[in-house]
């Protein structure tokens, strides 16, 4: 929100340990708007989010990430909030329109002061019976694919320093 734009884009970094404190909802719907602003193909917003804070369902979808990943630790790193990010049938260009969003959410997340890590397996997570159940829990189709996620919250280590671009990145022609 005070960032300039450039400083945001260069300096996020993926953090990967959060204070248990939650986040503000104000820094919260900061962020997810940002992701509703995403470019999305044909603008059919063929996203739908869903903030995870309840506790509960916190731990339960960080479980379902941590058995997909068959390995016994919270995959989102301690942060209070997870963001989920899912594809609906009516995208027009599904499987990019989630990773677009999710880009958004976590620029935002730095730019509002708060730290973020993109965590993978979403999709294999609510193509489980599991992850079916959470959805009818909170009354969404089941039909939704998951895209991609987010750990978020307030940063409780230094900023990490950004590997130095790969040779060749980038070609002018
Ligand atoms: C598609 C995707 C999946 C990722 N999955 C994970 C993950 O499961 N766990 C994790 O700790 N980081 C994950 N990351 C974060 C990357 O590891 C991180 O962005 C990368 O190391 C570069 O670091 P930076 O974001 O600080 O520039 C993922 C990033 C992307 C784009």
């Amino acid at each position: 929100m005070k960032k300039e734009a450039f400083e945001v884009l260069l300096n996020r970094r993926a953090i990967r340990k959060f204070k248990p404190e939650q986040i503000t909802d104000e820094e919260l719907n900061a962020v997810l708007e940002a992701g509703t602003y995403a470019p999305t193909g044909a603008g059919t917003q063929g996203v739908q989010i869903v903030a995870v804070q309840t506790p509960e369902y916190r731990d339960r979808v960080a479980a379902l990430n941590a058995a997909v990943m068959g390995k016994d630790m919270d995959p989102y790193y301690g942060a209070p909030t997870i963001v989920l990010v899912f594809e609906t049938p009516e995208g027009f260009t599904q499987g990019f329109d989630g990773p677009a969003v999710t880009t958004n959410i976590v620029n935002a997340a730095y730019a509002a002061g708060l730290g973020s890590c993109w965590i993978h397996r979403c999709r294999q997570m609510f193509e489980m019976e599991e992850g079916k159940a959470l959805l009818r829990e909170w009354g969404l189709p089941e039909n939704l694919t998951g895209s991609c996620s987010v750990a978020l919250g307030y940063a409780d280590c230094e900023q990490p320093a950004a590997k130095p671009r790969k040779e060749g990145y980038i070609v002018r022609v």
